[in-house]
């Protein structure tokens, strides 16, 4: 284990608050203790429950799971249902179309709702308008929008004739969804004009022109959803308006019904090498498993509540809890456009405010952030309609976890830190909000029906009391089904580290009660405000410009951002000179981070670019990122026997005199 979980877990290890579920909300939970001997008992009959509970089907299953095809699962696979008939109109056809489904808060103050019913009528005009451009059943869609109603509807319709969506984050570059483009080969792209962001209308039509401009041949049409009204370039008979498509489509559309494992949507992430990975999902069982950890681990009233997760649906948060999970139980929420400090740092509490919030969903970083702020801010509004309180993303410390509960939960809310992967589909390991005692900083318990452990080097499960990596050691429903197009690669990151069962790239720990404690990733991912970044992404990004000759990039920890990226590079001879003139290099800096933003995108860029002259290597060649990360924390440098050139470390330390 390296320095870094070392002193985290020591720190964690003296955490010794307890939180126990107070008796009120014992007594109205959902999800009770028997829940989950009943689900160890047989984990796939507790799944087929959940599955026909929660779930309409048009045609019944009658097999529940096929692990034969190892490591692709096939949960429910002779039953066929539909994903958008499922979160939108059998509400409606069960007398709830008056509900809300969404309160939408634009950044710049505007607002719309939608009810269930309304949103039938959206989602099947938005099906129709994607049939008449020519997209059919299987044929995969790029989303490249805001945080707006259409970002759901366009998922929904797709779903709706079953097409496979691929979002596309909008703070991702055009070279990024282009990658994207072409690795699904995407026949069709919906985007928007722009969206506001910190106060102003920041373009995103722009990046999908210059996207297909460069490639993407794939795409036949653009849909293009009005939201700014700023200015937009058109390619005529490729590019259609949104609006004007949905104006001219009917209102009825017979949505499609999937086989079970029919694939839903692709979702990509980073992983340990420069190219991301197409995660992909299906229908019958990620649905399951959506619908019911958001029911239970949120303790979700739906004609009461009223709920809101921050993420965008750029991320598979987004996915699983503000489209997929809440709309299958038809829950009323809010999505909100914009960023939590405009116009000014109280956005978010107004909101929960005025819209009488009860759950709230978000991520340690933003917490964070909030505590920066002071407790002055939430403290001027009424936050007395939250009873629940989630976290996700990355591991909350301790310090975050009780000021959440004090500050945010008024001392009364259960918090529920929710460990989970895009990979995974939905949550995996959390408290239960009416069963479990909570401990700040611990996920804690797998949830009934799931399978997960703490293992050593050689897969065997580790003592409590110790640390080792986490896996997943039986099928669960919302299991990624592969990665798109690379099977391999699927086989090789997953299974074959502990042949059979899944590794997810974490670090735990189980404490003296076999709780587990997440402490970070211990691959070559990196986790910047709750978003995944590899760090080799980046560095190929770096290398990628013509001023760099070799690049080396860490995740540092960061006391807002969780970790940092801090890039060390070696510029070719060309361009020491530039530096040495300049003195701080400052340009070079400048130009590197402009040049990553364009690249990937503004949340790839790294917070640090020192200049080096030398990257610590072992003899056979491979970056040693523990000791530039001990650099990049101001930590004594460890260990460097391994190193093929021990006085590297010296080179790089008088080199920081200079950090640019
Ligand atoms: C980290 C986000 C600790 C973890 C849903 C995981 C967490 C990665 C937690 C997945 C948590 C997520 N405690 N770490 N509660 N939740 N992580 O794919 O390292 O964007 O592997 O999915 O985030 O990130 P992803």
């Amino acid at each position: 284990m390296n320095h870094e979980s070392s002193t985290s877990l020591e720190n964690l290890l003296a955490e010794d608050r307890r939180f126990p579920p107070a008796p009120e909300f014992v007594a109205q939970a959902n999800a009770g203790p028997e829940m989950s001997s009943w689900a160890a008992a047989d984990r796939p009959a507790f799944w087929a429950e959940q599955a026909r509970q929660l779930l309409t089907w048009s045609t019944p299953f009658t097999e529940t799971l096929d692990w034969s095809g190892a490591p692709v699962a096939r949960w429910f696979a002779d039953g066929r249902l539909n994903a958008c008939y499922n979160a939108v109109d059998r509400h409606v056809e069960a007398g709830r179309g008056d509900r809300t489904a969404l309160i939408f808060e634009g950044e710049p103050g505007d607002g719309r709702t939608l009810t269930y019913a309304e949103l039938q009528i959206e989602v099947s005009r938005a099906a129709n308008a994607l049939l008449e451009i020519g997209v059919r059943t299987g044929d995969r869609v790029a989303i490249y929008l805001p945080m707006i109603t259409e970002a759901v509807v366009a998922m929904l319709a797709c779903a709706r004739i079953g097409a496979v969506h691929s979002v596309v984050f909008g703070g991702f570059s055009a070279e990024a969804l282009r990658s994207r483009i072409e690795d699904a080969q995407a026949v069709a792209v919906i985007t928007a004009d722009g969206g506001h962001r910190r106060g102003s209308a920041a373009a995103l039509k722009p990046a999908v022109d210059e996207a297909l401009a460069g490639g993407g041949a794939s795409v036949r049409h653009v849909l293009v959803v009005r939201r700014t009204g700023q200015e937009v370039a058109w390619t005529e008979g490729r590019d259609v308006w949104w609006h004007e498509a949905l104006e001219q489509a009917s209102e009825r559309h017979e949505p499609v019904q999937v086989e079970a494992e029919h694939p839903l949507f692709i979702l990509y992430t980073s992983g340990t090498t420069g190219k991301p990975k197409g995660i992909l999902h299906t229908t019958g069982g990620y649905l399951t498993q959506t619908a019911f950890t958001h029911l239970n681990v949120f303790d979700l009233k739906p004609e009461t509540d009223v709920y809101w997760c921050t993420a965008d649906v750029g991320w598979v948060t987004g996915h699983s809890y503000v489209v997929y999970g809440p709309m299958l139980n038809g829950a009323t929420q809010v999505i909100y456009e914009g960023t939590p400090d405009t116009p000014d740092k109280g956005r978010w509490w107004e909101i929960v405010a005025k819209h009488g919030v009860t759950i709230l969903y978000t991520a340690p970083t933003a917490i964070r952030t909030c505590m920066k702020w002071g407790e002055d801010v939430p403290g001027r509004y009424d936050l007395s309609s939250l009873r629940l309180l989630g976290s996700v993303g990355e591991p909350i410390n301790p310090e975050a976890w009780t000021w959440y509960r004090r500050v945010i939960g008024g001392d009364r809310t259960p918090v529920v830190d929710t460990w989970w992967q895009t990979e995974t589909g939905a949550i995996m390991i959390s408290p239960l909000p009416g069963v479990t005692t909570a401990k700040p900083g611990s996920a804690q318990t797998p949830l009934p029906g799931i399978a997960a452990d703490v293992v050593d080097e050689e897969a065997h499960p580790v003592e409590n009391g110790s640390g080792g990596y986490l896996v997943i050691t039986e099928p669960w429903p919302s299991m990624l089904r592969g990665i798109w197009g690379d099977p391999q690669r699927f086989a090789d990151t997953y299974w074959s580290r502990f042949p059979g069962i899944y590794f997810a790239g974490d670090g735990a720990k189980k404490d003296e009660d076999g709780d587990i404690w997440l402490l970070g990733r211990v691959d070559d991912v990196m986790n910047i405000s709750g978003h995944r970044l590899s760090t080799a992404e980046i560095e190929s990004s770096l290398v990628a410009h013509p001023m760099v000759a070799e690049a080396a990039v860490v995740g540092a920890s960061d006391t807002t951002t969780g970790q940092a990226v801090v890039a060390f590079v070696i510029l070719r001879a060309e361009y020491l000179d530039q530096v040495d003139q300049e003195g701080e290099g400052a340009d070079v800096a400048a130009t590197l981070r402009a040049h990553v933003t364009k690249q990937i995108g503004p949340i790839a860029k790294p917070r640090t670019i020192l200049v080096v002259t030398e990257l610590p290597k072992t003899r056979s060649g491979k970056i040693m990122r523990r000791l530039l990360r001990d650099v990049a924390e101001h930590r004594k440098v460890g260990d460097v026997t391994t190193l093929a050139d021990s006085s590297v470390m010296d080179l790089i330390a008088t080199g920081l005199d200079k950090p640019t």
